[in-house]
């Protein structure tokens, strides 16, 4: 057993060997990145199987709203730019009524077929099903599992209102973002792999994948989770031709983001859902592995997070919590009369606010 100095020269030791592996793969990286470019690893690995340009058949899921609705816009607008005329689309979503206007849309900016599925993405059967039946009548080029939601959007704040506990509203939130995303996913895999042409998969993560702080605890790990599915399926499905690509997206306007922005009067660095969806079309198209959008500032923030040595993020972190904690405290000494010290006033109320502050970080 280590004693405290044995503890101590431990973490130095391990956090000194975190810096100086983070420089080497800093220093060596563009030499790896040419390597997997032209003609390396990368290359021997990817079986090429030619895709369209353009894919003439594309599952969308979350296509209601937001990005999987500009993804859907954006592949119509780029099927009539290159005269593609037979662009076949399965957009799902829950919300019929707002489902059915965006299948509207893409009819009028000329996609030939486009198909409106209500279906949840935490429904195992009914997903496998959609997705089987899609691609039986038309093989499909590229699926997008794109569905989503943060404790800020489609009901999970108002169930924290109605008295749910933060552990349910986390569990809803895992299933439908981590299940979700592998309902999508396997039965896509099945068909791409029973058809041997190949195929594109492309999964929305996010950036606050690389946040392993107290900020959305179980959106982040939810993300985390996707985008450690994605990045290794890339590499496993390489020789199979079937290409994967993991999206991380900082803020982006959406239905998602509104009541942040409503809040706290804007979203630093945000992109539309427009901007998005071009810039992920492109990517996808080049066959990006993992898509960071914006790159800046939110890629290289996330890139620089998930590299620090633990001990610094933990710090980090720890100074982001306690602005918390000093806010939540503020608040509730304004709403007490004006002479109640909250530090006098017993540790239970002090923990109380701590546990409500907690409750709502899960
Ligand atoms: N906006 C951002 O800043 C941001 C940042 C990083 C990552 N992302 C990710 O991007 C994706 C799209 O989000 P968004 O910003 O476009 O938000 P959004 O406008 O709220 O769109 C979310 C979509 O997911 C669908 N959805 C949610 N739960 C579903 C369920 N159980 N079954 C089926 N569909 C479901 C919604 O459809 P219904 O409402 O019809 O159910 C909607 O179409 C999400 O995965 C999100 O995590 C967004």
């Amino acid at each position: 057993m280590l004693g405290g100095f044995g503890d101590f020269f431990l973490l130095v030791g391990v956090t000194l060997g975190s810096i100086l592996l983070n420089l080497f793969f800093l220093i060596l990286s563009p030499v790896i990145v040419l390597y997997v470019k032209y003609g390396g690893v990368g290359n021997r690995l990817k079986r090429q199987m030619p895709l369209p340009r353009v894919p003439r058949c594309v599952f969308i899921t979350g296509a209601s709203s937001g990005v999987g609705e500009a993804l859907a816009y954006e592949y119509c607008k780029r099927a009539r730019k290159q005269q593609v005329q037979d662009l076949v689309l399965y957009l799902t979503g829950r919300n019929a009524t707002r489902l059915d206007q965006v299948c509207e849309r893409c009819r009028e900016l000329g996609a030939s077929k486009v198909h409106a599925l209500v279906v949840d993405v935490a429904d195992e059967a009914a997903m496998r099903e959609a997705i089987t039946k899609a691609d039986q009548e038309r093989p499909l080029d590229l699926v997008i599992a794109n569905a989503g939601v943060s404790v800020t959007n489609t009901g999970l704040m108002e169930e924290s209102k109605s008295g749910a506990t933060g552990y349910e509203r986390s569990k809803k939130l895992l299933d439908v973002n981590i299940y979700g995303a592998l309902y999508t996913i396997w039965p896509a895999l099945d068909c791409m792999i029973a058809r041997q042409r190949g195929g594109q998969i492309a999964i929305n993560a996010s950036i606050a994948s690389y946040i392993a702080g107290p900020l959305n605890m179980s959106y982040s790990a939810s993300k985390a989770a996707v985008r450690f599915y994605g990045e290794s399926l890339r590499t496993a499905m390489a020789p199979l031709g079937i290409r994967v690509n993991t999206i991380l997206l900082g803020f982006v306007e959406s239905r998602m983001t509104e009541p942040l922005k409503n809040r706290h009067g804007r979203l630093p660095f945000a992109k539309s859902a427009e901007e998005a969806a071009t810039s992920l079309a492109n990517q996808i198209e080049r066959d990006v592995g993992v898509i960071e959008y914006p790159a800046w500032p939110f890629g290289v923030l996330g890139e620089w997070l998930n590299a620090a040595p633990p001990l610094v993020r933990e710090w980090i972190w720890s100074m982001v919590m306690g602005r918390m904690v000093t806010r939540a405290e503020r608040k509730l000494r304004k709403r007490q009369a004006a002479d109640v010290n909250i530090a006098d006033s017993g540790t239970s109320t002090k923990y109380a606010i701590l546990t409500r502050l907690v409750e709502k970080l899960i």
